[in-house]
Parts: C-alpha cells; sequence; structure tokens
C-alpha cells in the first residue's frame, strides 16, 4: 500500500525588469524570471518505483554475477544543445513529438516528473507560444483523460496523450504526456512550449513512466546517466534573452565538460522522488552554519529552479554572516539585501566534496537602493516530509551535475570550462530533429490514480505580469 499524502504545492515567482524602478542596471536588460517551482510530495515508504527499481537491481546484479549475457541492444548516448533563457532565469532544451516529428522547446526540470506540452487548442495563456497540434500527427493517442497541474501561481490542465518522442537520439515510442488546453498566463515564455520532467516516477503527476526512465529501464543507455553543463550570463551585462545554456547528455557523461573524479553521493533511502542529496555542509566566507541531520537537512538537486531555497533559520544564519545583510520586505519577503561590494562565497557539501558558488551567482541583482540582492531565500515546503531546501541553477552553474539511476545518487565535478561556461560563445541553438539510434517502447503508466493527475506534482514557474511581481501560495 502506498502511504502517501495528497502533495500541496507551492510556487514563488519573482520578475524582475531593467525598465522598472526597482531594477537592476549592472545586470542584463532583459525581464528576468526567476522561477522556483516548488512540489511537495511526501514520500514516507518505499514506493512502488523504489522497489521497482530495487528489483531490478538486485535481478541485474545476479546475473552478471553469475555470467549472464548482458542485452543484446545496442546501448548508446546523446546530448542536447541548451538554451540560457534570460540571463539564467531558465534552461530549455528540444524534443520531437509525434509522426511526422515536430520539435518543441521544453524547460529540462530535474525536479518534476511529467512531460506536458501547451496545445493547438489551448484557450488561454498560450499565446504566441508554439504549440501541439495533435491531429497532425497519426501516431498520437487521444487517452481522453483529464490531467491538471496546479502551481503556486497557476496552473494547466488538458488531457493526457501519448505519441512518439524523440530527443538527444532517443525515442520512446508511447510516451504518456500532457496536452494542455488551458495554461496560466505567463506561464510559459515563447519560445518554450511545455516542460520534460527528469525526476522519478513517483512523483509523476500523470503517473506516467517519465522518458528518461523507460530509456534507463530498456537499458539503452551506455550508463545510467543524465548529465549538465549550464551556462552563466546572470552577470553579463551584454547577454541576450537567449543565449548557448550549455550541454545535456543522456546516457553518458561528456568527458570534455568537466576535470577530475564526479563525486557521486547516493540519493537516501525512501528519498528516490526527487534527485535528494542531503546537505550536510555550508560555509559563508569560511563560517560554517549548523545544519540539523537527516531529512531535516535534504535538498531536491533541481535544474527547473533558478535560485536556492532553504528553511528560515538557516537561511537567516547564511545573511548573519553577512555585514549589514537586511530581511528584504514587500515583494521581497524571505529575502535579503546586503551591499554589493561584499563578496559572499558560499560553499556546500552533500557527504563529499565541498563545492563553491562563484559570489557573482549568490549576487542575484542591484536593487534601486543600492544593495544587492542574494540568491537564497526562506522557502517553507508545508510539508515535514518534503526536501526543506531546493538547490537550483545558482548553483548548479559552478559545477558539472550527474544524475544517476543506478545507484540512484547525484555528482558533481568540476567544469572544465570557468566563467561563462563550455559552448557560450556559439550560436544558440535551433531545435533539430536528428537520428534516432535507439527506440524503445515504454511500460507505459505503471499505476493508474486520479487523484494524483488531478493534484499536480510540481510547481514549475510562473510569472504574472508587473513591476516586481512576487507571487506565493499553496
Ligand atoms: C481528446 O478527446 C477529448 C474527448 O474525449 C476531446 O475533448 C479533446 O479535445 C481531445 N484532445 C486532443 C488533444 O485530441
Ligand atoms: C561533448 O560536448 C561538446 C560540447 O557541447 C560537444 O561538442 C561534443 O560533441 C560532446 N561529446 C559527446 C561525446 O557527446
Ligand atoms: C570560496 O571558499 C572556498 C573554500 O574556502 C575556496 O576554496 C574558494 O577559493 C573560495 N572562492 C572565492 C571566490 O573566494
Ligand atoms: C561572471 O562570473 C564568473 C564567475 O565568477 C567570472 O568568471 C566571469 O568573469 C564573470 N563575467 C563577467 C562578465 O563579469
Amino acid at each position: 500500500m502506498r502511504l502517501e499524502a495528497l502533495p500541496t504545492t507551492l510556487s514563488l515567482a519573482l520578475l524582475l525588469s531593467a525598465e522598472d524602478a526597482l531594477a537592476a542596471p549592472k545586470t542584463s536588460s532583459q525581464p528576468r524570471e526567476l522561477h522556483i517551482p516548488l512540489s511537495r510530495r511526501p514520500v514516507v515508504q518505499r514506493s512502488d518505483a523504489e522497489w521497482g527499481l530495487w528489483a531490478r537491481q538486485q535481478k541485474e546484479m545476479l546475473e552478471s554475477k553469475y555470467g549472464a549475457e548482458p542485452s543484446r541492444r545496442k546501448r548508446t548516448s546523446g546530448y542536447n544543445l541548451l538554451t540560457d533563457q534570460n540571463a539564467d532565469s531558465s534552461y530549455f532544451g528540444s524534443l520531437a513529438v509525434g509522426t511526422p516529428p515536430v520539435a518543441y522547446n521544453v524547460i529540462l526540470d530535474t525536479g518534476s516528473s511529467d512531460l506536458w506540452l501547451a496545445s493547438s487548442e489551448c484557450q488561454s495563456g498560450c499565446r504566441n507560444i508554439p504549440t501541439f497540434t495533435a491531429s497532425s500527427s497519426s501516431s498520437f493517442k487521444n487517452l481522453s483523460e483529464s490531467f491538471a497541474i496546479t502551481y503556486g501561481s497557476g496552473k494547466a490542465s488538458g488531457v493526457l496523450g501519448q505519441d512518439v518522442i524523440q530527443m538527444a537520439g532517443f525515442e520512446v515510442n508511447n510516451q504518456i504526456f500532457g496536452v494542455c488546453d488551458v495554461v496560466s498566463n505567463g506561464l510559459l515564455n515563447s519560445p518554450v512550449s511545455g516542460l520534460l520532467g527528469l525526476a522519478w516516477q513517483a512523483i509523476a503527476s500523470s503517473g506516467a513512466t517519465p522518458f528518461w526512465q523507460t530509456l534507463y529501464q530498456n537499458n539503452v543507455w551506455d550508463q545510467p546517466l543524465m548529465a549538465f553543463q549550464l551556462t552563466r550570463f546572470q552577470n553579463d551585462s551584454q547577454a541576450a534573452a537567449l543565449e548557448p545554456g550549455g550541454t545535456f547528455t543522456m546516457g553518458n557523461v561528456n568527458n570534455s565538460l568537466y576535470t577530475g573524479n564526479i563525486d557521486y553521493q547516493n540519493i537516501p533511502s525512501g528519498a528516490v522522488a526527487y534527485w535528494t542529496l542531503p546537505l550536510v555542509g555550508l560555509n559563508v566566507n569560511g563560517n560554517a552554519i549548523t545544519l540539523p541531520s537527516g531529512s531535516g537537512s535534504y535538498a531536491a538537486i533541481d535544474t527547473g529552479t533558478t535560485l536556492v531555497g532553504g528553511p528560515n533559520d538557516q537561511i537567516s544564519a547564511i545573511y548573519a554572516q553577512i555585514p549589514n545583510s537586511n530581511p528584504a520586505s514587500g515583494n521581497y519577503e524571505g529575502y535579503y539585501t546586503y551591499p554589493c561590494d561584499t563578496v559572499v562565497n558560499v560553499t556546500l557539501s552533500f557527504g563529499g566534496q565541498t563545492w563553491s558558488i562563484a559570489p557573482g551567482d549568490f549576487q542575484l541583482t542591484q536593487l534601486s537602493s543600492g544593495q544587492c540582492l542574494g540568491a537564497f531565500f526562506e522557502f517553507s515546503s508545508g510539508s515535514t516530509s518534503a526536501p526543506p531546501w531546493i538547490v537550483g541553477d545558482t548553483f548548479l552553474k559552478n559545477v558539472y551535475s550527474v544524475f544517476r539511476a543506478n545507484p540512484a545518487s547525484v555528482g558533481f565535478a568540476t567544469l572544465a570550462v570557468d566563467g561563462q561556461g563550455a559552448g557560450a560563445n556559439g550560436p544558440v541553438p535551433t531545435p533539430t530533429i536528428g537520428a534516432v539510434s535507439a527506440s524503445v517502447t515504454g511500460s507505459g503508466r505503471s499505476h493508474s490514480n486520479s487523484a494524483r493527475r488531478e493534484s499536480g506534482a510540481w510547481g514549475w514557474g510562473a510569472v504574472a505580469v508587473g513591476v516586481v511581481v512576487a507571487a506565493c501560495a499553496l
């Protein structure tokens, strides 16, 4: 039996624009969206997905121990070049859907587990957004079941469909995904048409096996790995709305993008849902912040979140180490400001090596007061069994990050190229439909759970239009 409470979803979105009074002349003139997608699904016990993973690992280990032939299917890897949207606010890649295949840009989000696209039948919230036309795909199957996802600041809803999805040379023939015809205004920002969730099935709102997990389970990957190299444009005043975003690799790592070893840390038992790691070390300019042990300091490693959110006590302890810092108010409630000439060096450790966040990544933007806004903010998940920390791109720009399915773990390594990062001087990638080197048919949905579909499992950003808007709701 699954012990699972209904999730709560919290999403906080903040829009900064240099045209506005509170804006940051020192940064990009592009509007900046800060998506803090937070969704909470308590994972109390080992879930079906975790049991399935465990069972599979036992079988594979025993088979290899006793000399069984490895799968004869050719294994491979592939990569997708990313786009950095609005000075590191979000990173998207492209995938192709249907027959004939049509390419769409999607946010790559390791903090959620569903794929959805805006529908050509979209009634609201899709203006200027490239949409998916189900009737143009001969392989599309309408599952005629509703799909709804709720965010703190909006929602997307529609139906569940099934079609061929291709990405980075991989193809899943019967991927279940949401085709959304009602999308809250501002949820999608052109040219992005939807979102690809890269976390575990346990938190899939649709109940569907995520695209990546189907590939992994069908043994088509060289290695059970997905890896990100993310570029940095936040501190580049010349940055355009769209810049090269780095590389997403599936089925292996790309050795040219990192140096040294990959320091893997296991996802704690019972927490395979998000890509969860315990945060065990946090330093600010050499001073250690005291962290609760165990699940009190679990962190979701989340490419779909711009910043870093954590418990009030630890966030205030961080700023207590920064002279003349102050809690911000109004729309910035939960954030802190500090003198812009202060170099803030935050380091994180998840049990192994210690990783630094560049001071320029901590320094989000300069406000009209002359003070700077810090990238760490107070966050309450509203659920005791949800990770209290969300570690997003503020940190992930500083490392090569590797999401390993087996054993379930997340690894970090030193980036090969400092500064803006590898590929940052190249062109902004355009969606291309490449050759398929591995094609699989997935298990579809391993369970059916209508309550889950109605409730929504993630809260990937939403941006309200306005001067400076912070929206926060449950
Ligand atoms: C799917 O079928 C439902 C009726 O069951 C219909 O209302 C909906 O428009 C269809 N959606 C798509 C994307 O084909
Ligand atoms: C590694 O990444 C670089 C830069 O994105 C790319 O040019 C190269 O083809 C990649 N190699 C592999 C094996 O994916
Ligand atoms: C930040 O602190 C770490 C650990 O003390 C150190 O290795 C790193 O060089 C520092 N970075 C900066 C930019 O000062
Ligand atoms: C942005 O920050 C990175 C990391 O601190 C630094 O290497 C780079 O020179 C900075 N770029 C600009 C344009 O200031």
